[in-house]
């Protein structure tokens, strides 16, 4: 018999994945909520969609719903959607394509009619208006913070710096003044971290993404060794951007900060092609002012809760929504300008069929790893960014574990 290697603790010298109750244990995702997803920004809503007073936007994190939305001053308040008096669930989510989630006036309990303020505070208790030791109620608040056009909310006390520089890479497509022209959800029967680790890479995608494989010219140059002809395509694109007048933002391929992690890169289509359309050419108007994006494309993540694609006429918002230990919600939201004419169909062609195949490998992945010959394997170069992800992941079970040996 050949030598292989079946032996769980060989191969030490390799930095590798996660061990398996990491994707599986509900003990370790109770505590993710706890520790974890509070504190992270999440993405609530575009900016384009809460511009009016009393629109507003609900999200759902695991256990957690959160109402976002622009009060009677102007304002921008992120409250937990859970009523004060009994906790019942105040507002549904619904899809908001349109801002048809606008006119809210106050919040009304469905329950026992208790209502609240866009601020979150208490301002009817139904039947018990003597009552003044309800006065102080208010809804549990998080912190909301914009930036590119994008509404996040946290439940951190300060602002995170990394969301601030976010407008130095997005600002310029000016996504406040976007339309929201399609956003889908997609089920995924596996744990987020799974779905996160396979967004990191782009290894996979030659085997897998023959459509995206044909669009983006990197991933086949990459595959064939000729990393030439993508340096090639990498000088003649920016150079055009530069003519253009647009200087594509700084890469910053892995930082970690302020618990979070944030990357930002920016490639050459390639090929000859304008954008991530089926035939290279454009399908709209310029978003916002980044004429010089023509041909390249910007990828980047913040969090690890979005993700963001974006092509000269259109962005892809990639929204990560862990809903338990083997369930994760993505939302897919497409982003054009206002006067953009070409069919959905036609805009959500590439990364609807993309993600699609994504889901099945992740699925299958979280299916292999419940299995007990599942061990954690060896990292290989171009996976660089997942094992980033799973270095700061494992900083913060460390972090979590100690701070519990304390207590
Ligand atoms: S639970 Fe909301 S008013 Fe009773
Ligand atoms: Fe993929």
């Amino acid at each position: 018999m050949e030598n292989f290697n079946t032996d769980v603790y060989a191969e030490t010298e390799f930095v590798k994945s996660l061990p398996r109750h990491a994707y599986t244990d509900d003990n370790i995702f109770k505590k993710e909520r706890h520790t974890l997803f509070r504190y992270l920004p999440v993405m609530a809503s575009p900016s384009c969609l809460l511009q009016e007073k009393g629109n507003y936007s609900v999200t759902d994190i695991a256990s957690e719903s959160i109402i976002v939305v622009r009060d009677k001053e102007g304002v921008i308040n992120a409250m937990a959607n859970t009523c004060r008096h009994r906790g019942k669930r105040l507002l549904e989510k619904t899809c908001d394509l349109e801002p048809q989630q606008r006119g809210l006036n106050s919040v009304v309990c469905p329950y026992h009619a208790w209502r609240y303020d866009l601020d979150g505070k208490l301002i009817v208790a139904r039947g018990d208006q003597s009552n003044h030791s309800f006065r102080h109620l208010c809804l549990r608040k998080l912190q909301v913070q914009e930036s590119a056009g994008l509404v996040f909310y946290h439940g951190r006390n300060k602002e995170y710096l990394q969301l601030q520089k976010l407008d130095a890479v997005l600002g310029v497509l000016k996504l406040e003044e976007a339309k929201i022209r399609e956003r889908k959800t997609y089920t995924v029967k596996a744990n987020w971290k799974l779905w996160v680790e396979n967004f990191l890479e782009c290894w996979h995608c030659a085997p897998n993404h023959p459509e995206l494989s044909e669009v983006k010219g990197f991933i086949n140059q990459f595959e064939n060794g000729r990393d030439d002809l993508y340096l090639e395509d990498d000088f003649n694109w920016r150079s055009q951007a530069y003519t253009k007048g647009w200087v594509p933002p700084q890469d910053r391929d892995f930082e970690m900060d302020e618990d979070l992690f944030n990357f930002n890169v920016s490639m050459p289509l390639g090929g000859g092609r304008k954008t991530a359309s089926k035939i290279g050419e454009r399908m709209g108007a310029t978003l916002g002012g980044a004429d010089g994006l023509e041909g390249g494309a910007i990828f980047g993540g913040i969090g690890p809760f979005l993700f963001y694609m974006a092509y000269v006429d259109y962005v892809v918002l990639f929204c990560i929504r862990p809903q338990s230990t083997m369930q994760t919600e993505v939302e897919l939201i497409w982003l054009t300008s206002k006067d953009f004419q070409a069919p959905v169909e036609e805009l959500t062609w590439l990364w609807n069929t993309t993600i699609q195949q994504d889901i099945t490998l992740v699925e299958e992945t979280q299916q292999g790893v419940n299995s007990l010959y599942y061990t954690p394997g060896p990292f290989q170069a171009d996976e660089y960014r997942t094992q980033a992800f799973t270095a700061w992941w494992q900083q913060w079970k460390q972090r979590n574990d100690q701070e519990r040996v304390k207590k």
